[in-house]
């Protein structure tokens, strides 16, 4: 019998027993092909010795101290190397937690005190999207707006107000891109005054929507718009890029393709790729000496901010990732995952939509590709897909909820940034093979 508490109680889960650069093995000695960096996670690839060299040698000169008492090289280190992931040189203070969830609240938390600091304690809402992933924790789920992950912790969560995302591909106003005058982000200034600027702290949002939506890029103009409507309503503006950031889309943050900075990001996943549990908050220096320069003190922690061999861990990921240029690899890699899973699909008609940004890549499933009509979801399509991938030794990211909350189904595939040409066929030859499965399997055209 085992003692583990697994996610899905009942369920047979293989042991992996040992992990390689894109692969990963089971103790039957089955081998997998990480197609989505396990939750977009291990960015630098699996089993890369240096980084365990690195945590052995800060374990061995300090494992352990608080953050409220000590700082560390490692720590100085790695703070200077998430700063520079942003291309916004005000954006230079860092706020380490261990995991996105933390990461995201840490930011709702530090936006609320800046008003505090500010002599301003009406400002305390937090807008956020329908669609989003924030995390599990109840603040974080409370911004989050999947539906499905929300509903059974309702009674628990605060209300909070939520606005349409820019999804093109089912756009709730009915518009094509081109030409498009941005309805979704005005949706922002209206709840905005409708909830009254002067209470409202921040809007939060992913700058491409991961695993709630499946890769969803905005419309180009999107947050120049959103970022002119925050600064004239003199609300901050909080990224999460815990998915989308430290490389993962072709660029330190996601963001900065659009030439958009914001004034917090939430960080984790990539930033450590998972040899570490590592999060972070980016702070713009002028909500850092707000709070400086105030009270004197964030009031907040964890036991294991800045943990020391999360940090050495972390300062040898992002070197790593300079060193191997694999920020500008997600970009070219991206272009040709892209590309390949286009023309691999292109005659299944259950594939609606195949997009993404960097090496995000998301296809959407749908019933009727002209009307965009989701399956029925007690199909449960997306995870029909992800099992026959299994089976074919692919690991994907399957969810549902994209198109209403309830129905829409996709797949998110978001390999190591290290991946080869030759992986990256292989991996789309086996989701189209997987995809082919489950429309056999489902009774799906
Ligand atoms: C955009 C985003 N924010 C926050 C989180 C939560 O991160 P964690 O699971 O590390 O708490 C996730 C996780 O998938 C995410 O994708």
């Amino acid at each position: 019998m085992s003692h583990v508490f697994v996610r899905r109680p009942g369920r047979a889960y293989p042991r992996a027993v040992r992990a390689e650069g894109v692969w990963i093995w089971d103790a039957d000695g089955r081998r997998y092909l990480d197609g989505c960096a396990s939750a977009c996670v291990v960015s630098i690839g699996h089993g890369v010795r240096e980084i365990e060299e690195a945590a052995l040698a800060q374990r061995r000169q300090v494992s352990f101290v608080h953050g409220a008492t000590f700082l560390t090289d490692a720590c100085e280190r790695f703070a200077g190397r998430v700063a520079a992931l942003s291309q916004a040189p005000d954006l230079d203070r860092v706020y380490f937690v261990s995991s996105g969830s933390e990461a995201v609240e840490t930011a709702v938390k530090l936006a609320r005190q800046y008003w505090l600091e500010k002599g301003r304690p009406e400002r305390h809402k937090v807008v956020s999207r329908w669609g989003s992933y924030h995390g599990n924790t109840l603040g974080a789920l409370a911004f989050g707006g999947h539906v499905g992950r929300r509903r059974p912790y309702d009674p628990l969560v605060p209300a909070t107000p939520h606005v349409e995302p820019c999804y093109c591909y089912r756009c709730p106003y009915g518009l094509e891109p081109d030409g498009c005058a941005l309805p979704c982000a005005e949706a922002l200034d209206r709840a905005v005054r409708y909830e009254g600027a002067d209470t409202v702290a921040a809007f939060l949002a992913e700058p491409v929507v991961g695993a709630t939506l499946g890769a969803v890029a905005p419309h180009p103009g999107y947050w120049r718009r959103i970022r002119e409507i925050c600064d004239a309503h003199d609300i901050l503006l909080i990224a999460d890029e815990v998915l989308t950031g430290a490389g993962r889309t072709g660029r330190g943050l996601a963001l900065d393709r659009w030439g958009v900075a914001p004034d917090l990001v939430a960080l984790a996943k990539g930033l450590a790729s998972g040899y570490a549990a590592v999060g972070a908050v980016l702070v713009h220096r002028r909500v850092h000496d707000t709070v400086r320069d105030g009270s004197g003190a964030f009031v907040h922690g964890f036991t294991y901010n800045q943990h020391p061999v999360s940090m050495a861990v972390g300062d040898r990921v992002l070197a790593y990732l300079e060193e191997h240029g694999l920020v500008a690899r997600a970009e070219q890699m991206g272009e040709t995952l892209l590309a390949g899973l286009r023309s691999a699909l292109a005659d299944l008609p259950v594939v609606g939509d195949v997009r993404g940004v960097g090496l995000l890549a998301g296809v959407e499933f749908v019933a009727d590709r002209n009307t965009r009509e989701p399956l029925d979801p007690d199909l449960g399509f997306a995870w029909q897909v992800a099992e026959a991938a299994f089976h074919r030794g692919l690991l994907t990211y399957p969810g549902t909820g994209c198109a209403d909350g309830t129905r829409g189904d996709h797949l998110l595939l978001c390999p190591p940034l290290v991946i080869s040409r030759e992986a990256v066929s292989s991996l789309v030859d086996r989701v189209r093979d997987a995809v082919s499965a489950a429309c056999a399997g489902s009774g799906v055209a």
